[in-house]
């Protein structure tokens, strides 16, 4: 159990949470949900401790909490098997002081002394069994023996995600903290994951803007309204049901109110100079009673994306011929061949690894391919927005300042526009860039891309980090742009909205191009791994 009383949080002159208690219950898994912004992953920090709350509030945690680590490249040179052990911080301090010890030539006393402390430590914290218990979850999860003593690097990103959920699952915690774990998984995964999330006995909060996710791994939804949290039985959709049937009683209340008002107010009017004073007065009462309740501010906001060519070009985009890249022996593709003009909305669909973002960087010159030839037109310019966004935006200025330096001709009128179109209005355009949030740091990158007025947008998955509102502005801003798209994308509402044309890495047949719409490309091709999709969106 978690327990969270009268926690608050204050950055600056902003409240984000103001005196928020709150229960997270063993076998109940929380979806904790709020638009971008709202401080899902602040409260996160706040349960793990890595952050302290501005008040005195209180959060009761179990002594052993499983937290899922952010960065997947981060334990690139380690072993994956030490990778799991390092879930226990103290057990893996202890391994390495203990090690250091074991190798001096001459150890002082004091040093002796020390190393059996550590065996003490480590005992505690079972230590012996350490291998053998982080062996059973690496299985568990799908990755068999031979591979344990591998490093981190030799596994695909989706497993490097597996291992680092085991990482939060060693020691058999009590609670597991999973901020926005299915960015970066194919629908596989997810599918995976949502399995596996179901059978967790302890006490589960994740952080997603996966509705699909949400409704089939939550019990409850702790939503993030303004600056207090209210916990809703159910999933996603059952939490915005009774959002919508709350704001609908206060909204026929008020009708009710309203006609009973106006009723009054013509009587008071009608017999205001006459004898009937006492009644008018009591009548004027009833009014005041009757003030209509206020509706709570929605804490949804959309962000307007609208993209915007500065000026038309050449119907021939782009033509690529023979396109080959392997990795050592793994054949990314080979000898692919494709045409993309003027207009084209490209989605690059395909399983974890399978090369999407590989072939980007390719066409946009970061990679050398192995062999082919790539031909943009005439003029293509591009905006790039890569799936590492936040590594975009440098630390130690503000947003304001940082899309400033892009658009120094605009000037500041401009800019803070179309800041305040995406959602940075007044004082958040003055926010630190290394204190935004996934989803402020995804918005202010796409603003840069707007100011750009490129004719040709690329993405590498776009929807990370934004909300729900967010992803269904970005379908209308790239469905309307009248020039090129190319995304890279595992939403299929945002494929489904805007792709044109789809290259699609299979399997079966290689990198396929298929001219026509995401439903189309589904009822053509009918795959295992597409099916799959199909029943989930
Ligand atoms: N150290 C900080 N100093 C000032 N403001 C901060 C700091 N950390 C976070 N914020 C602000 O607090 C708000 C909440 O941030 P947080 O990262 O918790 O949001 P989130 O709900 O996780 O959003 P997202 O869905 O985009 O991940 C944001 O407006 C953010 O800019
Ligand atoms: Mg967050």
């Amino acid at each position: 159990m978690i327990v969270v009383n009268e926690v608050t949080k204050e950055f600056g002159t902003r409240t984000l949470f103001d005196s928020v208690s709150v229960k997270f219950s063993p076998g109940n898994r929380y979806g904790l949900t709020g638009p971008n912004g709202a401080g899902k992953s602040t409260f996160m920090k706040i349960l793990t401790g890595e952050i302290e709350p501005t008040n005195r509030g209180t959060i009761d945690r179990p002594r052993k909490v499983g937290v899922l680590q952010q960065d997947r490249f981060a334990y690139d040179n380690e072993r994956i098997i030490d990778t799991v052990i390092m879930g226990n911080a103290t057990l893996w301090n202890a391994f390495k002081e203990r090690d250091a010890l074991c190798e001096m030539a001459e150890p002082s006393e004091v040093q002796m002394n020390r190393l059996c402390d550590l065996e003490t430590v480590i005992a505690d914290e079972n230590g012996y069994t350490a291998e053998f218990d982080a062996g059973a979850i690496l299985r568990g999860i799908g990755i068999p023996d031979e591979q344990h003593e591998n490093l981190m690097s030799t596994l695909p990103t989706d497993y490097k995600f597996r291992v680092l959920l085991a990482q939060a699952l060693f020691g058999d915690p009590l609670a597991l903290l999973l901020d926005e774990p299915t960015n970066h998984l194919d629908l596989e995964s997810i599918h995976w994951l949502e399995d596996f999330l179901q059978i967790y006995e302890g006490t589960l909060v994740v952080i997603s803007h996966d509705r699909h996710f949400l409704n089939s791994v939550c019990t409850h939804i702790a939503d993030i309204d303004y600056d207090t949290i209210i916990t809703y039985p159910g999933g996603y959709d059952d939490m915005v049901e009774q959002k919508m049937q709350a704001r609908q009683t206060v909204e026929t209340g008020n009708k009710d109110k309203a006609k009973k008002v106006a009723q009054l107010r013509e009587f008071v009017a009608r017999f205001a100079a006459g004898q009937r004073s006492s009644q008018v007065q009591s009548r004027k009462k009833e009014m005041m009673r009757l003030a209509p309740q206020e509706l709570k501010r929605s804490n949804i906001q959309r962000p307007f994306i609208r993209f915007e060519q500065e000026k038309p070009i050449g119907r021939e985009i782009l033509q690529v011929k023979g396109l080959t890249k392997k990795f050592d022996d793994n054949v990314i593709f080979k000898d692919a061949r494709f045409d993309i003009e003027r207009g084209d909305k490209v989605a690059i669909i395909g399983r974890n690894g399978a090369g999407k973002t590989t072939l980007l960087r390719c066409l946009i010159g970061e990679i050398e391919p192995d062999a082919g030839d790539i031909k943009w037109g005439d003029s293509g310019t591009w905006s790039y927005y890569p799936q590492d966004s936040h590594s975009q935006i440098k630390p130690g200025c503000t947003a304001l300042e940082w899309l400033m330096q892009y658009m120094v001709e605009e000037g500041n009128q401009v800019v803070r526009g179309l800041l305040g179109r995406m959602l940075f209005s007044g004082d958040e355009s003055l926010k630190a860039t290394e204190a935004l949030s996934g989803g402020e740091a995804a918005r202010l990158l796409m603003a840069r891309m707007m100011m750009q007025k490129n004719p040709i947008l690329i993405f590498d998955e776009p929807t990370n980090h934004l909300d729900l509102e967010a992803v269904s502005a970005l379908a209308e801003g790239l469905s309307t742009f009248p020039g090129t798209v190319f995304v890279v994308s595992h939403d299929r509402d945002l494929i489904s909205n805007v792709a044109t044309r789809i290259l699609s890495f299979t399997q079966e047949e290689g990198l396929i191009d298929f001219h026509g719409t995401y439903d189309e490309y589904l009822q053509n091709h009918k795959f295992k791994e597409f099916a799959t999709e199909g029943r989930r969106r």
